[in-house]
């Protein structure tokens, strides 16, 4: 263990499980079970899927390592970690600065649609959605909810205080803990869902729908919103991985667990995607756009199928469960500042982390109601600006700079030699792929994270090189 500044030892995860678990924990989010299913739906299906898993594979696991990497050789949050690997220069602490403010903007409205999850637990639980007629009914009812600022503030401020909790109990005691508890219950509801919608009536249906390739629809946009689901979906380009590879232990191999956490977090997608799809359209519903999906769908479906009550309370519960252990992770990345760089007690950090988040959230949390619903930019609102300044700028930027400052500044030279702590197997063995993983981060991550990035600003679309 390393010695703090302040002299008190760096906590580190308990076990290899634990990392792998608080990892997974991370990457599996709303970004698998709200977003995935949809998009993957309205842009080909099984044909969204494998470009999918080629974008996260050549650039998610690439990235993904070197963050951990970073992490784990710095052992301190992202600004810390720049700050020492990079000789102390202002231009890569800006780096780790960058990904503390993408951290505390993410939370910002990841917290808002999580309490939504949270609120619909309360109302599965109510039976609410057994009172609507129409389909259309649950639309209208989800937007008199959160156009209610009581509702989705108290809900907001209630999924806050949870996420603070677990992460004032530090690494072991409260992200490891919880994530130990939490993803095992969220695998075996997800899987029960799964198998639930495949045993309804007209499932083959939704597993057509989802898994036959309609090649047609992919163009460079879809290629686009696949590379950039690799990014939000596995919690990259923002430090979140680089901080909980801060408290792993040089024992541990950096390369099997990336690939570990990969293959959880897109198998959680894919799962999703066959529990929602099945359910959908063995109700003759239409696959439906973003929030609209859960919210306005899922309901209805719950409705009207056996043992409906019972698998709403379920899904919603675990949606909020998923929220959770994603947003622990962000809100570490912010906490781990203050105390790693700024010797701040943990207590004292995570409550004013939280209370920030809380406020910023305010605005996003409004952006549903008639109090701040303004269009501010084109069509859209606070909420949607956030979102997309920070998933589709400020992640695929890190990234980025992540991959560069690896391969390009701090060196494979020092890279390798960290790296093969914990992975001599891999280095004796198979060494062909620490080459593969050379390649993928200097060449291929940099200039397709580009192509993400140009596309997000829309400055390909002003070039007119919309393809
Ligand atoms: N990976 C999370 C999800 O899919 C979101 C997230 C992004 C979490 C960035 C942490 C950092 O929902």
């Amino acid at each position: 263990m390393t010695q703090h500044k302040t002299g008190k030892k760096r906590e580190q995860w308990g076990s290899k499980l634990g990392f792998i678990l608080a990892a997974a924990g991370s990457a599996i989010g709303l970004g698998n079970i709200w977003k995935f299913p949809y998009v993957a739906g309205d842009s080909g299906g099984a044909a969204f899927i494998v470009v999918f898993l080629v974008c996260i594979f050549i650039i998610g696991l690439p990235v993904t390592v070197g963050e951990i990497l970073i992490g784990r050789t710095a052992q301190r949050g992202p600004v810390g970690a720049f700050k020492k690997l990079g000789n102390n220069s202002r231009l890569w602490t800006s780096v780790g600065a960058l990904g503390v403010v993408t951290g505390f903007l993410i939370l910002s409205f990841y917290a808002v649609v999580a309490g939504w999850s949270l609120g619909y637990v309360v109302e599965s639980l109510k039976g609410t959605f057994f009172t609507f007629e129409a389909p259309e009914a649950a639309g209208m009812y989800f937007q008199s909810l959160t156009s209610n600022p009581y509702w989705i503030i108290g809900f907001l401020f209630i999924f806050m205080a949870i996420s603070l909790v677990f992460v004032l109990f530090g690494i072991q005691k409260g992200i490891e803990r919880g994530s130990k508890i939490m993803m095992p219950v969220l695998f075996i509801l997800l899987l029960a869902l799964m198998v639930r919608g495949l045993t309804l009536k007209g499932a083959s249906k939704g597993l057509e729908f989802f898994f036959s390739p309609d090649w047609s629809k992919i163009n460079g946009q879809v290629i686009l919103l696949a590379l950039g689901q690799a990014f939000f979906t596995m919690s990259i380009g923002m430090g979140a991985m680089l901080t909980y590879g801060s408290y792993m232990s040089e024992k541990d191999n950096i390369l099997s667990s990336s690939l570990q956490i990969l293959i959880l977090d897109t198998a959680i997608s894919i799962i999703a995607g066959v529990a929602i799809f099945t359910a959908v359209f063995a109700n003759g519903q239409d696959p439906a756009e973003g929030p609209g999906l859960i919210f306005h769908i899922i309901p209805v479906v719950f409705s009207s199928m056996p043992g409906g009550y019972f698998f709403s309370i379920l899904f919603f519960i675990l949606l909020t469960i998923a929220a959770i252990t994603s947003a622990i992770s962000l809100l570490e990345v912010i906490t781990s500042y203050l105390v790693d760089e700024k010797q701040w007690n943990r207590k004292k950090a995570v409550v004013l982390c939280s209370v920030i988040t809380f406020f910023l959230a305010i605005p996003s949390a409004l952006s549903y109601t008639p109090i701040f619903n303004d269009k501010l930019i084109g069509d859209k609102n606070f909420f949607d600006i956030i979102d997309f300044v920070s998933s589709n700028i400020f992640l695929p930027l890190g990234g980025l700079l992540t991959a560069i400052f690896v391969a390009w500044f701090w060196g494979f030279d020092k890279a390798l030699l960290e790296m093969k702590k914990g992975a001599e197997d891999i280095f004796e063995n198979h060494f062909y792929l620490i080459k593969l993983w050379k390649i993928f981060l200097r060449y291929f991550a940099p200039v397709l994270i580009l192509v993400v990035l140009l596309h997000s600003m829309g400055i390909l679309s002003l070039l007119g090189l919309e393809f």
